[in-house]
């Protein structure tokens, strides 16, 4: 039986360009705050990645044999704007013309995400990166150039991947204060410094390009309460609203929840804010929104003092995030494979917004080799990839407006923070850790399988 999938449907696949590129110090590039974080020994870091700076034309073909409709992929800011002198660098520009039209060229819509984890390192050696305001203003200047200069060609653009982990890992944005507390505190204030650059960057595409169409991408958090006793329940719902739907309600509605507003006073993370603030916030909003989503989690009561040594977002005095005994872990997959969640957080986020959805990320992770005939044959990939489909396939058939599914990743590509080893491609890259070699390409049995999903627009 054939799961049809609708015409028009926009078969993907995803990855970021500091995990993706390398080139690092190429065509005029500045250093990223991914460049200069510091990385264990014996880990891959940015300077090579999958070297998709110099194997872009193979990608861009590998991508046509598998029939992608769409490439979501990231601009690099500082290949596009090396400092803080905010002057767009012709070479960076020239590098994703040449990738632009060659999507183009071969039927395939990029999907081009602003911001994905990464800015150019002068800016938070000049004011503190998304610490100050001046961010919003150098973001903004970003994305009139990319609009401009893409306008027409490229028609959907994201403004940040997933505020969540952009705002808490310091890795990323380049935050390097210690005290765990005014950390938090830094994170909302971030956090409200980005919504007010979402919503610029909505306006001014709406002038350059009234016919593109932008929106947020979020980490839906799925979270479970662990058992029905109430104040489990409570613990998991406030555990969503405040690693969800606070920032998903400020890219959409402009403005806090009642219960965030309270959360965030009584904390003291409340940020500061200009009055004419609320007029950036409430004139303009997005025209889908992106939905990241690879494993659910759990949540109870809160017991014992606050633990600051845990993921920032999971900090908290209002709940614990604890193991779901139901779900089966893997070695990378340590909060188990869920896709029924997938559809669970997609439903109340469209009940939330009525926008229409594109999912931009979902994959698995697991260390890969291939076998002596240099096949890789990851059977538990086509499952996991298969199984979020068939939930896709359900929400559709509601008359859930779903854009399309981009799997993540196209080829293998560096993790956002735990090296190469850690796979998620259709595609795989040879590589080690340590040494780049020359970053082969071989195909994966899921990029066969998914080549077959493309063309059938559907799954069995
Ligand atoms: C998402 C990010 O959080 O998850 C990607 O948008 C990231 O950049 C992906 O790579 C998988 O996470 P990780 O940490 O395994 O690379």
């Amino acid at each position: 039986m054939m799961y049809q999938f609708p015409d028009h449907f926009l078969w993907g696949a995803s990855t970021s360009a500091f995990q993706v590129e390398g080139g690092y110090q190429e065509g005029g590039r500045g250093l990223a705050t991914t460049d200069v974080q510091k990385i264990p020994e014996g880990r891959a870091d940015t300077k090579v990645a999958a070297d998709h700076y110099h194997h872009w034309r193979e990608d861009v073909s590998l991508m046509a044999e598998l029939g992608l409709k769409t490439y979501r992929m990231s601009f690099s800011w500082s290949r596009i704007m090396p400092d803080e002198t905010l002057a767009p660098n012709p070479e960076g520009l020239a590098f994703y013309d040449q990738l632009i039209d060659a999507l183009l060229e071969n039927g395939i819509e990029p999907l081009v995400t602003l911001y994905h984890f990464e800015c150019p390192q002068a800016l938070v050696d000049a004011f503190g990166g998304w610490k100050s305001r001046k961010m919003i203003d150098a973001y903004t200047a970003y994305a009139k150039v990319c609009f401009s200069h893409f306008r027409g060609r490229v028609k959907k653009w994201v403004t940040v991947n997933e505020q969540l982990i952009a705002v808490a890992a310091s890795n990323l944005n380049g935050n390097r204060e210690k005290d765990p507390v005014k950390y938090m505190k830094d994170m909302y204030q971030m956090s409200y410094h980005i919504s007010l650059a979402e919503h610029k960057a909505f306006s001014l595409l709406k002038k350059i390009d009234p016919e593109a169409m932008i929106g947020p991408v979020c980490a839906i958090q799925v979270v479970y309460p662990l058992t029905s006793k109430p104040e489990d329940v409570e613990a998991a719902w406030q555990a969503e609203e405040l690693m969800e739907f606070y920032m998903l309600d400020m890219s959409v509605r402009g403005e806090y929840s009642p219960f965030i507003t309270s959360y965030l006073k009584d904390h003291d993370y409340y940020p500061e804010t200009d009055r004419e603030d609320v007029s950036v916030l409430k004139d303009s909003s997005p025209d889908f929104i992106g939905i990241n989503y690879y494993f659910s989690i759990c949540a109870k009561q809160k017991s014992g003092p606050i633990n600051y040594n845990q993921p920032p977002f999971w900090v908290s005095d209002l709940y614990d995030i604890c193991d779901n005994p139901y779900l089966q872990k893997t070695e990378w997959m340590s909060m188990g494979v869920d896709s029924k969640g997938l559809r669970t957080g997609m439903e109340k986020v469209y009940q939330r917004y009525q926008l229409p959805m594109i999912i931009t990320e979902n994959g698995m992770a697991v260390s890969e080799t291939p076998d002596e005939s240099g096949k890789i044959d990851d059977h538990y990939r086509i499952d996991y990839l298969h199984a979020h489909l068939e939930q896709i396939y359900r929400m559709l058939q509601e008359g859930i407006h779903i854009m399309g599914y981009c799997p993540w990743s196209f080829v293998d590509v560096l993790s956002s923070h735990q090296g190469f080893s850690k796979r998620y491609g259709l595609v795989y890259v040879d590589r080690t850790e340590t040494d780049p070699k020359q970053c082969s390409r071989i195909r994966k049995n899921s990029f066969y399988w998914y080549q077959n999903v493309i063309r059938c627009n559907g799954i069995e």
